[in-house]
């Protein structure tokens, strides 16, 4: 099996997640053996029941990254984990920020600590909420400026990781994405804009925009992230940051249209979380093209009747 340029033996952490999902089944489609640690509380084991009756799927245990001794006890035969568990609500992170801290400081402690203990190759799922508003496409060298506990939490994780590579040698990679959406995503408050806009439409109830609407998101489809996430295995990738983003730019306003299909069934509501609101983001990937070949294949509007087909598939109404 061979993910970037060597075989995987991976540990996902948060596998059970939106995005954790779709990196299992990429890794398990590359042909990787894939343990998946999650404590299930923002997701279901049901996104991977398909995977159990893969050669490769090594099954789910149920723990949380920020007990100490969780990886510890399931890393035999691991020689790489992608660390995606977290904390990723920026809300809840506003209303209860000590919880997300403990999850995505102190469970991407452990994780690093783990990968110390065992040697082990690491992946850092990190997020563009760690940037400041966008003037030009962000890339990497871009200033961090979070304003929330979440992209706090997120860059502070950052930091550790590249402080465990200088103190320890240890082998990792920060990965940001963008926005991502699509199929598994959480479509309530604490899920993604387009799920939430998706859900609204096909129960034909208005689509609420969040303060003015005319901030900006560059969205990726959830398997444009994938790829790039398992592809940032890669051993040239080592001691890089990589962003994963299209490059385009999309206000939120209008994204509520595509998604409408131009009803104009759309309102305007106050924002939850107005001050950890940013303007714009869109981003710059030229290294993940130049590293490790990567870039988003699928257009916004392909990514959303696909997101739009698997909601109806689901959707009880
Ligand atoms: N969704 C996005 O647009 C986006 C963009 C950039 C980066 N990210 C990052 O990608 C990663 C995955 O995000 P997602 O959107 O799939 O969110 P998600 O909430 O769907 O997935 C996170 C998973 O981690 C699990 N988890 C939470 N706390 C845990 C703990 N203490 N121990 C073990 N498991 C725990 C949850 O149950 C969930 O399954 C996160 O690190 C997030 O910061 C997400």
């Amino acid at each position: 099996m061979v993910t970037g340029d060597r075989s995987v033996n991976a540990l996902v952490t948060g596998g059970a997640g939106f995005i954790g999902r779709h990196v299992v089944s990429r890794l398990l489609n590359d042909g990787a053996t894939v343990r998946v640690v999650d404590d299930l509380s923002r997701a279901s084991a049901d996104g991977l029941q398909e995977f159990s009756g893969c050669p490769g799927y090594l099954g789910l245990i149920q723990g949380d990254v920020a007990n100490r001794t969780t990886l510890g006890d399931n890393l035999a035969g691991v020689d790489t984990i992608f660390h995606l568990a977290a904390s990723v609500a920026v809300g809840t992170s506003v209303s209860a920020p000590a919880e997300g801290a403990r999850t995505n400081v102190l469970g991407t402690l452990n994780v690093l600590e783990a990968a110390r203990g065992a040697d082990l190759r690491i992946v850092l799922v990190s997020t563009c909420h760690v940037y400041g508003s966008a003037e030009k496409p962000l890339d990497e060298k871009a200033t961090t400026r979070p304003v929330s506990p979440y992209a706090a939490s997120k860059l502070a994780a950052d930091d550790l990781a590249i402080g465990y590579e200088h103190a320890f040698q240890l082998r990792q990679t920060i990965v940001r994405p963008f926005n991502v959406y699509g199929p598994w995503q959480r479509d309530d408050l604490e899920g993604g804009v387009v799920a939430r806009f998706i859900r609204s439409a096909l129960i034909q109830q208005p689509i609420e925009l969040h303060g003015t609407g005319l901030q900006t998101r560059d969205f990726i489809f959830v398997e444009d992230a994938a790829h790039g996430i398992v592809a940032a295995a890669a051993d040239r990738a080592i001691a890089q940051t990589i962003n994963l983003a299209t490059g385009v730019e999309t206000s939120i306003e209008d994204l509520a249209h595509i998604v409408d299909g131009g009803t104009g069934n759309v309102r305007h509501v106050a924002h939850p979380h107005g001050r950890s609101e940013v303007e714009r983001y869109v981003g710059d990937a030229s290294v993940a093209a130049e590293l490790l070949d990567w870039s988003a294949k699928t257009p916004l509007s392909d990514g959303i009747d696909r997101t739009r087909q698997w909601f109806e598939e689901r959707m009880v109404f």
